[in-house]
């Protein structure tokens, strides 16, 4: 029964009440008026909320802004220096974040993954071949955040600071495997500069394992996620949303490369420009993916 609800709640989250993207400013690409007052509606929808307007509509002044911190596996408390730094740059990386039997045991997953078998592992949905890549093999499966304790409490933090409250996210598990030909061209909404939406957004990543320049690391533009009047005009007149736009050349942000050692998670603000590198050597990629898109919905932003 409780799956059944889940399952139709899903369903009208998704196709109802889903998160305004950019599907509505590409059917009316050529009405600026229509979309400039779609984004200044929930703009200003999204303004209300406290959390956001410090952290998306406030510029900040530049501190000494630390990337990068390692928690020792400690347990993640997010202090001032570590706010400071993720409202100004948009984006966050954690070294050494997971206890060891945590990731180890999510290490297990990504081993079901790869044999494509759910054997002892919770899987919601999965193991399955999405066919999202030419050059590439791609496994995925989606499980609850409920089966892993420590990194339900960091994302149970962040939720807390950026939308104000606890929202539960989704919990993708993606395994790659580069083919023999690697990756040669660019893919739209993947290997191009890019933003997923307009409105404040973002993901957490996890890794078990090493990022190097090799294995497609993310490449994010700092600060970009500053919602100001060049934001604003980008999304209203953009025809492409990603750096083959003339107005893309304008903006002049610091670009990260986030290499990361083993057991790290990084916090991106991915209504900020961003891109996956492409793969350079036949490697393989172990990512999870927490996304709140589906659990925060039209209905927060509107009455945030
Ligand atoms: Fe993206």
């Amino acid at each position: 029964m409780i799956n059944l609800f889940k399952k139709i709640k899903s369903v009208i989250n998704k196709r109802y009440l889903r998160t305004p993207g950019v599907e509505y400013l590409i059917k009316n690409m050529d009405n600026e008026k229509i979309k400039r007052d779609h984004i200044n509606f929930w703009l200003n929808c999204s303004r209300k909320n406290k959390n956001f307007k410090k952290i998306f509509f406030t510029q900040n002044e530049k501190a000494d802004n630390e990337l990068s911190f390692d928690i020792k596996n400690q347990e993640l408390e997010l202090n001032d220096e570590m706010l400071n730094s993720l409202a100004y740059n948009g984006l966050i990386i954690f070294k050494n974040i997971l206890p060891n039997n945590e990731r180890d045991e999510i290490i297990e997953y990504f081993n079901e993954l790869k044999i494509n078998r759910s054997i002892k592992k919770k899987w919601e949905k999965g193991p399955i071949v999405t066919n999202a890549f030419n050059a590439a093999h791609e496994m995925f499966g989606l499980t609850s955040i409920k089966n892993f304790k420590t990194l339900d409490s960091i994302s149970k933090k962040f939720s807390k600071e950026i939308y104000g409250k606890i929202v539960e996210p989704t919990v993708e598990f993606r395994y790659l495997k580069m083919g023999e030909k690697f990756e040669s061209e660019k893919t739209k909404g993947n290997t191009f500069i890019h933003t997923d939406r307009f409105l404040p957004h973002f993901k957490i990543f996890y890794t078990p394992f090493e990022i190097t320049e090799y294995d497609a690391p993310l490449q994010y533009l700092l600060s970009s996620h500053k919602i100001n009047d060049q934001y604003i005009k980008f999304f209203t007149n953009t025809k492409t949303f990603d750096e083959t736009d003339e107005m893309f050349k304008k903006f002049k942000f610091k670009k990260k490369i986030v290499l990361v050692p083993s057991n790290s998670l990084y916090v991106a603000f991915t209504n900020g420009f961003h891109k996956r590198s492409q793969f350079k050597a036949k490697t393989e990629r172990s990512m999870v993916f927490l996304q709140y898109v589906e659990n925060f919905n039209k209905i927060d932003y509107l009455i945030s």
